[in-house]
Order: structure tokens, then sequence, then C-alpha cells
């Protein structure tokens, strides 16, 4: 062995240590990045550091620009004497995946290069994981040759801002923290029964009175207690807009819900005329499932069709959200209007009904060249051609709708419904109910077995929910999603036998000085153990 040879077996030794499952637990990084070595020595960023990018990578460029003024004080220059820089760039020989990136770096050069803009950003979150907190002016990285690419294309979170209402500021907060786990999408559940909270300008009277409750369930849903405070509020289309281009620059999809047929009261409400018995209603002050729907009838739809095609010009999601979860058959089962247009329709049942219902609303969503998505209830009836399946009551509605050549999002509330206890529920603020422990998110696969790999194909990803019934607060709600977020969040990037619990805990015990310099309310329960 040459003296060249002796002097790189240190280095191909910690290749070699770094490259099998995630198990180099000193560097805090989450998601675990699929290939990963650390080189001895430091790239040391500082007020002489130059940063250049190309035009097209001006967004990336001014993220880590202003996080690390605002974070660490450091000034990056576009000139500099010194030799010490940090590149980003396109690069297309890399793995054709959107997302994906390399970092390699030495003591004078920091290069992230990526396959598209959104591979630059999450080599920039990687990074941003590598930084020491309590550091300001000067901070040195440990050198690192990174190849990295997301596993799954659909790395969701969900948020309810209708039971609870969360103020932008809140939901900018959380699109960060989405960001910094390389999370992209954000499913923002906009409207339910107990709270209409978008605004639109042809029907004024959904936010005039929708947006307003006169009082709250308090306690537990087995006590039915209501409070009369009137609670309430509603985002602005300004504001909307200011969300999406805020998510947008983070690589984070927004995708909006409109919940239909049912969980409508709060648009009820305001227009009872869409209702089939038409009569005056309140919007929700209680949980639960409400009889009181859409009826589909030609106004209906007209209504509808118009909120939609609001919605859509705000949103330039690739998807829309309809609902279509839990819709109680009662009043289409009592109407004369139903029975008979079933009758005319050829339709067998309400179930059909309801599945003729979604597919009238998936022509409009396709119309404009975007994708329906719906909560698995939408399969009862018939499926609609093009739809994409949220699989929320366990997998089998996520299951069959692949198997059927669907695509699909997996959301069980087994392991996704982060509004669940997630330890001991007389250690734990009131929750809904279950049981979803840090380590179950953890176990997590979205790919169940029995999908052969030809209909695997067809599992997008997995996505977190937050149903904010049990949660008043964006505090609660950040206790409610972190740390179990970030299981996810890895579920979703790293191959599944590439990932081990401990390994990750112990990487999550890393970051806490982290998440407490972003002031993130999280659950402390399994990180104190
Ligand atoms: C749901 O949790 N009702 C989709």
């Amino acid at each position: 062995m040459s003296f060249k040879q002796l002097s790189i077996f240190p280095i191909l030794l910690l290749c070699l240590l770094s490259m099998g499952k995630a198990d180099n637990p000193s560097l805090p990084l989450i998601p675990f990045p699929k290939e990963l070595m650390v080189i001895s020595g430091h790239f040391n960023l500082n007020n002489g550091t130059k940063f250049l990018a190309p035009k097209e990578l001006k967004n990336e460029h001014s993220y880590l620009t202003s996080y690390l003024k605002n974070n660490h004080q450091i000034d990056l220059q576009l000139k500099s004497k010194k030799r010490n820089e940090i590149i980003i760039k396109i690069n297309k020989s890399l793995p054709s995946i959107p997302g994906s990136y390399q970092i390699t770096s030495d003591a004078n050069l920091l290069k992230i290069e990526a396959y598209d803009e959104s591979g630059v950003f999450y080599g920039i979150q990687t990074i941003i994981q590598l930084l020491p907190v309590n550091k300001i002016h000067q901070i040195d990285i440990p050198l690192v040759q990174i190849k990295d690419q997301p596993k799954f294309q659909w790395r969701g979170m969900h948020l309810d801002c209708s039971r609870h209402f969360f103020n932008t500021t809140f939901i900018k907060k959380y699109i960060d923290m989405l960001a910094f786990y390389k999370m992209n999408k954000f499913h923002w559940h906009l409207t339910d029964d107990q709270g209409w909270r978008i605004e639109i300008k042809k029907y004024p009277k959904l936010t005039e009175i929708g947006s307003w409750r006169n009082g709250t369930m308090v306690g537990h849903y087995r006590e039915q207690k209501i409070d009369s405070i009137k609670y309430g509020g509603f985002y602005t289309q300004t504001e909307i807009k200011e969300i999406i281009a805020y998510a947008t620059s983070r690589h984070i999809e927004v995708i909006p819900e409109i919940e239909m047929p049912g969980h409508a009261l709060a648009a009820l409400a305001a227009y009872p005329e869409f209702s089939c018995n038409k009569l005056p209603t309140q919007v929700g002050t209680r949980w639960g499932v409400e009889t009181n729907v859409f009826c589909p009838t030609a106004e209906t739809f007209h209504f509808l069709t118009a909120i939609l095609n609001e919605v859509m010009e705000i949103f330039p999601s690739k998807y829309i959200h309809i609902g279509g979860d839990e819709v109680p058959k009662d009043e289409w089962n009592k109407s004369s209007f139903c029975q008979q247009l079933m009758k005319e329709k050829g339709l067998k049942d309400a179930n059909e009904l309801q599945s003729y219902f979604i597919q009238r609303m998936e022509q409009v969503i396709n119309k404009r060249g975007k994708i329906m998505i719906g909560w698995d209830e939408i399969l009862e009836g018939g499926l609609a051609p093009n739809a994409v399946v949220m699989s929320w009551r366990g997998e089998s509605g996520g299951i069959a709708a692949a198997k059927m050549g669907h695509p699909v999002v997996m959301s069980p509330g087994s392991h996704c419904y982060f509004d669940h206890y997630q330890g001991l529920p007389e250690k734990e603020p009131l929750a809904i109910g279950g049981f979803t422990s840090l380590e179950k998110v953890y176990s997590y696969h979205p790919i169940p077995p029995d999908l052969d790999s030809s209909s695997g194909s067809f599992i997008l990803g997995a996505q977190g929910n937050v149903w904010t019934e049990y949660i008043k607060t964006s505090d609660q709600v950040e206790y409610m999603m972190m740390p179990r977020m970030a299981a996810l969040a890895e579920v979703v990037w790293l191959a599944k036998d590439k990932q081990t619990y401990a390994n990750f805990l112990n990487r999550l015990k890393l970051q806490i000085p982290l998440l407490h310099h972003k002031k993130i309310n999280f659950c402390q329960t399994e990180l104190s153990k």
C-alpha cells in the first residue's frame, strides 16, 4: 500500500461506516440522507464566505442568505477575495427524481448540486440542520459528501383550520416546520361544519355567516358541554395568496380542501337553500358528523362549481381536495328530489348518488387540468375516473384504489393521525383518543405488503393529519405534530431498510437545541427517556 493509499484509508473506512443503515447518529440529520460520508475537517462559514447562484436559483440563494443573516448574523458575500465559497447549481446528470441532490465539500468549497430547484432547497435544509444554534459570525460545518433523494413524492402534512382557526403568522411557521423536514405538501383543511375559513367573493355569506359559530365544545365529546363564546375567523384571498407564495418558495404545494357533500353545515348556515330540507341552520358548535349535507340539486352544483372555480383561480396546486368523507345519507333517503334523481340517473342507492355527486365535481376540477383528491369514502358507489384516494380508515381503501390503478396517499388513523394521544392519556393534554406513539409513526411503511410492485407504484406517499377539535392553540398544534412529523418525514424520505428507530431517536435528541431555538413546542415524552 503506497503512502497515498494509506492516507485515504481512514476516509474509506468512514465512508463504509456511514453508508449502511442510518447509523451515523453524531450528525443531527432528519430525514437521514441516502448516502453520507463524513470527512475530517471543516468548512468555515463566515462573513467573508462568497455565495453566488445562477438566475434560476435566485429563490434558494436568497433563502440561505437570509437564513444565515437572521439566525447566525453571517453576511454571505457576492464578491470576496477569500477562497472560501458556497456554490449551488442544477446538475441534470443527477438521478432524475425531483428533489435529488448531492453535497460535496472541502475546506474551501461547499457545493450543493441538484436535479432541480427543490433539490437545491433540500440540500440547503441539510446544511441548516448541521449548524450549531449558539454560534454567530463564524461556524465550522463538518465536511460531508452526501447523495440524497426522496423515496416518496407525497410527503404531506394536513392542518384543520375549521375546528380551530390559526392565523397566517402561525401558518407560515407551520410551513417552515414542514420545509425543515423536507415535507412537500400542505393539505389545508379550510371548510367544515364548525367554520368556513376561505373568502369566496361570489358568496360573501360563506364567511360573513359561515366563519362564526356561537359556541364550542368544552371537554371531551362524551361530556356534551358547549360554551356560548362566539368563535371565528377566516383567511382573505390576499392572505391565502401570500401563504401560497411563502410555501411555493419553500417547494411546498398547498392543497386546499373544500368539503362536500358532507361536513357542510357552516356553508349551509350561510346558504340553507343548498340543503335538502332548506331549513335555516347554524354553524356547528359540537364535534362529530352532521346529517345535514349538500343536496345534489342543479343549484347546489352551480354553487359548488363557482366556489371551486374561484378556489382554483387562487391555488396553483395540481391537486384539489373535495373531502367526501363521513356523509350520512339520512337527508338524501328522506328527500323526494333525491329519490327521483336516483331513478332518473339509474343509481341504485345513496352510495351511488354520492359517487354521482363526486364525479360531477371531478369534471369541474379536471376541466381546469387539475386532479381531484378525496378521502377513501369516495370509493363507495364507484370511484371517479381520475381521482386520487386519501386512505384514512386504515389502508384498505388505499389498497383497493391502488389495485384499480388510482394514485393513493396513505394516511391511516393508526399511524398518521397526530390528533391521537402520543403518551399515556393521564399524562397528556386532552385529545380525541387513540394512541399513536412516535415509534409507531416511525414503524409505518406506506406500501402495504399485500400490494405487488405494480400496484405499489400507485402509492404516492403518506401524510400526517392534524385535526383540531381538541387543539385550540398553535402551541398545541406544535405539541401534537412534533416530533411525530419528524418521524413521518424520515418514513417518506429514506428507504425502509435504512431506517432504525433507536438511531432516529438519537438524531432527534441532537436536534433539541435547534427545536428550542425555533421556539417549537414539541412533545418530549419520548425524548426524555
Ligand atoms: C377524516 O378523518 N374524517 C377524514
